[in-house]
């Protein structure tokens, strides 16, 4: 989808990946950006950013766990881009520790703004884009862990990002004619998200700081978010449902595809039903 002369929305677009976003949106023709997250300071240093490549920019306070919220995001990105097209779901948060250590708070924190969030905008924004009859298209991001698991101790923030594959995957069959859907796969980028806990709302657990250990393993290993945001642009313009930053994610999804196929082929040696014994609207 061509993005020149677009209105867009990035959510989580203070920091890292979504400012990358943003500023590679604005690299590529956009009309304005509105850059929402729930750190308004973080928001308006990259709106300052934007306008300073020339592109209209607006901050928005928006925590995207609240519907509400999300949705007066959407009416202000409207009125004040005049027509919004591109919206993409990025907030996110990682809480990490061994599975079974987990807190109730830990789960409902990170699914409240990864879930819960991905699904507020698609849905706020999804209804305007169906209504305004115009091409649209929503990216989320998720991450390699959408599509295997590569490391331990990550086990609610991996169950998160299937859920965000589950939305595209599924909206795309519902919506795909009209609003086109990417899902953005990222390996390890270099942001602050193992700081994740600086946004932690008091009500879900305190606030905590990410280990010296976390960071340092970004800094040698992640790619740039700009190169990220860069990677995202092409995936839209070029409309690929699936965007990768890695192409090690490969493994995974070999993996998980092979084990598929050879316990479906151990299951039913013989081989598919013919059609007419299957479920009727089932593959
Ligand atoms: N950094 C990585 O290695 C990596 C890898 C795969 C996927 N991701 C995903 O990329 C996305 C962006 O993360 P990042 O790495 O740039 O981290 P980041 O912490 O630099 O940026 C995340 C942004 O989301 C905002 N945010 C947090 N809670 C919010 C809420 N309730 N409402 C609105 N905004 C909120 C933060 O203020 C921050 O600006 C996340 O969805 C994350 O899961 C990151």
């Amino acid at each position: 989808m061509e993005i020149r002369q677009k209105g867009c929305v990035v959510t989580g677009a203070g920091s890292g990946i979504g400012r990358g976003i943003a500023l590679a949106l604005a690299d590529a023709g956009a009309r304005g950006v509105v850059v929402a997250d729930v750190q308004l300071d973080r928001a308006e240093a990259v709106c300052s950013e934007l306008e300073a490549k020339g592109t209209m920019a607006r901050p928005f306070l928006c925590d995207v766990r609240r519907s509400e919220s999300v949705e007066q995001l959407a009416e202000m990105a409207w009125r004040e881009l005049g027509h919004v097209e591109i919206l993409c779901n990025n907030a996110g948060v990682i809480a990490t520790g061994a599975g079974f250590d987990a807190t109730d708070d830990d789960l409902r924190w990170q699914f409240e703004v990864n879930v819960y969030g991905v699904f507020n905008g698609c849905r706020a924004f999804g209804r305007r884009f169906l209504a305004s009859g115009t091409k649209a298209w929503i990216c989320n991001t998720a991450s390699h862990h959408a599509v295997g698991t590569p490391t331990k101790g990550v086990a609610t923030y991996v169950a998160t990002k299937h859920a965000v594959l589950g939305f595209a995957d599924a909206f795309r069959l519902e919506y795909g004619e009209s609003i086109g859907f990417s899902v953005l796969c990222p390996g390890i980028i270099n942001t602050d998200l193992w700081d994740a806990g600086r946004n932690r709302p008091a009500e879900l657990g305190s606030a905590f700081e990410g280990s010296d250990q976390n960071h340092a393993a970004l800094e040698a290993y992640g790619m740039s978010p700009e190169t990220v945001g860069k990677l995202v642009v092409k995936g839209i313009q070029t409309e690929e449902f699936f965007i990768w930053t890695h192409p090690y994610s490969m493994e995974l999804i070999e993996k998980r595809y092979r084990e598929g196929r050879d316990s479906i082929q151990r299951q039913w040696p013989d081989g598919p039903l013919p059609m007419h014994k299957r479920t009727p609207g089932k593959v």
